[in-house]
């Protein structure tokens, strides 16, 4: 006889579980996944929700996500930003540094912190950007930074991002100890084309891509594979989007360096092409790109050369999105409420598997950012679920959408499989499209770093 009795049973349901689908129930308690079973080994429960037949899937994982708040709460705050992720299937998102202030010391970051606590729907880690002072950088850690963010693109942190001097050194004392994700498009290489860009009075979304080229990737890139050879720093590639690009961390990895690498869905799902009719909305660093760049990209996503799928979320108020001049609109796409169901549109026409899915948005998210007991469907891991009607067809409606950012190059687009429900540690916070979970449910996950 089972004495036992849990928080909540899910029945009814075909979950992912150890890399095959199965019919099973999930036994949640105290937040984490308890037992995983056929119905009669389940233990007795306080509330028991059928999925009638729904598929559960681990929580997915995004890595990179400007959730802003704070100085740029106009664009997107906690709240939004986390609803917009748990409408996604989100149940973890890893936060950027670029914000107002900058996260970059122990005091920004633990007040971004305190600020997330009541206001996040779903589960939050902060990335930090390199402090003047490296000093700080064991304090930072020890405060909980999930990871270090470098922007190679334009100046955010402390560091002097054109001396490979305090790159070296900033990398040397993080080494072994977190993550350093890297945006790779060499500031100086750009800036100069912008300049003889204006100067030629070259002002539209043409000369934008020319500025942000290729080679801008591929130098930034390169420039950071050499100082990784010399800290052995462990880095992770945001947004790679070019061939080169993702030639050149392929063959470094296989060279046996610490790397690792991330596509974004708009990388993966639209082309330079797009720009004509999505315009400059969909306006974003490193840019879309031609279609060749888009087929390597997707060979890269089946032969494992990418690591991680990330939304890269950077969400802009509508007027940022529009100006005369194209270098004076804001760049970045809201992701958090279009990758999962474009991905899963994938799936349905067979060019994807669930396994890929999962290990682009669950597993490697996990094990390269050490998010403990997340990224799998596991007893004793968190009970974080995303459950999706993979036959389900819909449109993305950007006007719905829970981000403050109400606008996507994918508006109008028809995809097939939908997240449904989406548990917090046990707790239901999406139910059909609508947040009924109150703000703060989601959990600041702290890094193991210790304190100074
Ligand atoms: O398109 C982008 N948007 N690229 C970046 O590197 C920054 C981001 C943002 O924060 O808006
Ligand atoms: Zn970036
Ligand atoms: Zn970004």
């Amino acid at each position: 006889m089972n004495t036992v009795n849990v928080d909540l049973i899910l029945k009814d349901l075909k979950a992912y579980v150890n890399g095959a689908v199965v019919k099973c129930c999930i036994a949640v308690e105290n937040g984490k996944v308890f037992k995983i079973a056929k119905e009669t080994h389940m233990p007795k429960a306080d509330t028991k929700i059928s999925l009638n037949g729904l598929l559960v899937l681990p929580g997915l994982i995004d890595v990179h996500v400007h959730l802003r708040d704070e100085g740029k709460a106009c664009k997107e705050d906690f709240c939004t930003g986390t609803a917009a992720a748990a409408a996604g299937g989100f149940t973890t998102v890893l936060d950027m540094p670029n914000n107002n202030p900058v996260t970059m010391s122990a005091e920004t970051l633990r007040n971004r912190m305190e600020l997330a606590e009541g206001k996040v729907l779903v589960n939050v880690g902060f990335y930090s950007e390199f402090p003047k002072n490296l000093k700080e950088i064991d304090e930072i850690i020890g405060e909980g930074a999930v990871a270090f963010k470098l922007f190679l693109s334009e100046q955010v942190g402390g560091l002097n991002i054109d001396y490979d001097y305090a790159l070296t050194e900033a990398f040397k004392t993080v080494a072994s100890r977190l993550p350093i994700a890297v945006h790779a498009e060499d500031k100086n290489m750009f800036k100069n084309a912008e300049n003889r860009l204006k100067q030629r009075g070259c002002n539209d979304v043409k000369a934008f891509l020319e500025a942000h080229s290729e080679t801008a990737e591929v130098k930034a890139v390169k420039r950071i594979i050499e100082i990784v050879k010399k800290t052995g720093a462990r880095v992770h590639f945001c947004h790679i989007s070019t061939k080169k690009g993702l030639k050149a961390v392929a063959e470094a990895k296989k060279s046996g360096l610490p790397l690792t690498c991330e596509a974004t869905p708009h990388h993966l799902f639209l082309s330079a092409d797009d720009l004509k009719h999505a315009g400059t909305l969909a306006l974003t660093m490193p840019p879309l790109r031609d279609r060749s760049h888009v087929d390597f990209l997707w060979e890269g996503v089946k032969n494992e050369l990418i690591d991680v799928a990330a939304s890269d979320h950077a969400p802009h108020t509508i007027a940022e999105k529009k100006a005369d001049k194209v270098w004076d609109v804001k760049v970045g796409i809201p992701g958090l409420e279009t990758s999962l169901p474009l991905l899963l549109t994938e799936i349905n026409a067979g060019r994807l598997g669930i396994s890929d899915l999962l290990r682009l948005m669950a597993e490697n998210p996990a094990k390269i950012f050490k998010l403990k007991d997340r990224g799998s469907l596991k007893e004793g891991y968190k009970a974080d679920f995303v459950a999706v009607d993979l036959k389900r067809e819909h449109r993305i409606e950007a006007a719905r959408f829970y981000s403050k950012a109400k606008y996507s190059p994918f508006d109008g687009r028809v995809v097939k499989g939908k997240p449904v429900k989406t548990f917090v540690g046990g707790q239901l916070v999406m139910d059909e499209g609508e947040i009924i979970a109150k703000a703060g449910c989601g959990e600041i996950i702290r890094s193991g770093g210790l304190k100074p």
